[in-house]
């Protein structure tokens, strides 16, 4: 990186709209920051899909963030960051972090009796990333995954504070409050967006991780240990955040209504596929 970088802007991106609980947490860290974020949602959710298939979104997504000149990536999707991201980190030339280790590195720290929870979509958990990296970070830890595939469609319908998602929630949560565990880490984008509920779920005494805020703590390490903060004395940029989906950008803008306290320009749709 040479002298200039600095006034770059940082890309963010997601499966889709979830990714925004990211947003704004790296906006709340990092307030002098430009954001490029970038929503796949044309071919949400990832979740389901297989770890070849994420690996080439992800590919192609790197491709178009390259194009838009960040100076540093954040994977804010949990699937991306558990399929993805140590295949492909090598290829880009600029800092990215997922939200994976971070979250898993304060969960370990965190906990008192060294049961650790971790709920997520089919893929996160299926990839056994969390898993791997709360035992590296707290050997002997008794880590439990649970995939939790109903939330997202869930919270994607508006229901937040609704019967049918404490109905899952209680079904899936279940056997990690019998398990003991003392933390449990939110491991999906979309999931703090209910975390009173699942607070009510497993009480109070269960620390709730927010991998999407240890990820915005991450991203301030690493610009400063690269020296890539912005310059605050430079003039900001007209657009200092910008937003990109593959789909519906509409949808994307009501939906962001709900998370950001700031109203959205509409999202630019562009051609994923071409990248
Ligand atoms: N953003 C995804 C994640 O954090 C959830 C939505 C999806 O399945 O694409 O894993």
């Amino acid at each position: 990186m040479t002298a200039g970088n600095q006034s770059k802007p940082i890309g963010i991106f997601d499966s889709g709209l979830g990714g925004l609980t990211v947003f704004r947490e790296i906006v709340n860290e990092l307030p002098n920051e430009d954001l490029v974020y970038f929503g796949d949602t044309a071919r949400v959710p990832y979740g389901s899909k297989s770890k070849d298939t994420i690996v080439h979104y992800t590919d192609q997504i790197l491709s178009f963030l390259k194009t838009q000149e960040v100076k540093a990536i954040v994977v804010a999707c949990n699937t991306a960051s558990a399929y993805a991201l140590e295949e492909l980190e090598d290829r880009v030339e600029v800092p990215i972090v997922g939200v994976v280790k971070p979250g898993a590195k304060v969960a370990a720290k965190e906990s008192k009796n060294g049961k650790i929870g971790v709920i997520g979509t089919k893929g996160t958990i299926r990839s056994g990333l969390y898993q791997k990296y709360l035992k590296e970070y707290r050997p002997g830890a008794e880590v439990f995954g649970k995939p939790c595939p109903l939330f997202v469609p869930l919270v994607e319908e508006g229901l937040w504070d609704d019967v049918l998602t404490r109905t899952a929630a209680a079904r899936y949560l279940k056997e990690l409050k019998e398990a003991g565990v003392d933390t449990l880490i939110m491991g999906c984008t979309h999931y703090p967006l209910i975390r009173p509920l699942i607070r009510e779920e497993m009480g109070e005494d269960v620390l709730l991780v927010n991998p999407a805020h240890e990820t915005a703590e991450r991203m301030k390490e690493v610009l400063e240990l690269w020296e890539l903060n912005r310059d605050p004395a430079v003039p900001r940029s007209d657009a200092p955040y910008r937003f990109y989906v593959s789909d519906d950008p509409e949808s994307f803008r009501d939906f962001a209504s709900k998370i950001l306290t700031f109203p959205l320009p509409l999202p630019e749709k562009i051609d994923i596929e071409a990248y």
